[in-house]
């Protein structure tokens, strides 16, 4: 993690035009999403994470569903490689955690899949096509079992 930034877990009342911002700029511009399909009126019902330096400035966002399902991860261009990203995810597991999730699920764009294993994520199913984007389903398991008992902990 970079030491300046900060991070913030957060209702999209108070983190949402940051996070649009970031997401438009990434999903929308850079990919090319259409518009209608990446606001898809779900932020409200939403765990967000909003990732700003210390200036304010938003770089990176994501969220996580009621489900259990994390999506909308997105680190603006020039903060990418530095580490943004999994900090992003430790925080959206870590409040999954927190809600008493027993795993986490996403759909990873097939290029985000080594991102996604290099966290400890699996793979599971059929490869698929969203948004013109091929995709991949992944799960990361927040039960730990006791090797002497044989029970699960969360
Ligand atoms: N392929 C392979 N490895 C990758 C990777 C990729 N696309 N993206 C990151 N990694 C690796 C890094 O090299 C790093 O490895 P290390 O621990 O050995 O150093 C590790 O994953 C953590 O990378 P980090 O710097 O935290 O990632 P990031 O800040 O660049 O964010 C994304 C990664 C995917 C969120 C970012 O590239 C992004 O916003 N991409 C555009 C939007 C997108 O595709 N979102 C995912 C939708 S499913």
């Amino acid at each position: 993690m970079i030491a300046a930034l900060v991070i913030d877990v957060a209702d999209w009342r108070a983190v949402g035009t940051a996070a649009v911002s970031i997401r438009d700029a990434v999903f929308v511009s850079e990919q090319g999403v259409p518009a209608e399909l990446e606001h898809d009126g779900r932020d409200l019902d939403c765990r967000h994470v909003l990732v700003r330096t210390r200036e304010g400035v938003p770089i990176a966002t994501g969220r996580l569903l009621p489900d259990g399902h994390i999506g909308r991860v997105a680190v603006l261009p020039a903060w990418r490689g530095q580490g943004v990203g999994r900090d992003v995810m430790l925080a959206l597991i870590g409040e999954a955690s927190r809600r008493g999730h027993a795993e986490v699920l996403l759909n990873s764009q097939a290029s985000a899949v080594p991102f996604y294993l290099g966290l400890g994520f699996s793979v599971y199913g059929a490869p698929f096509v969203e948004a013109g984007i091929p995709h991949q389903a992944m799960r990361f398991s927040l039960v730990r079992r006791s090797p002497t008992l044989n029970q699960s902990i969360i």
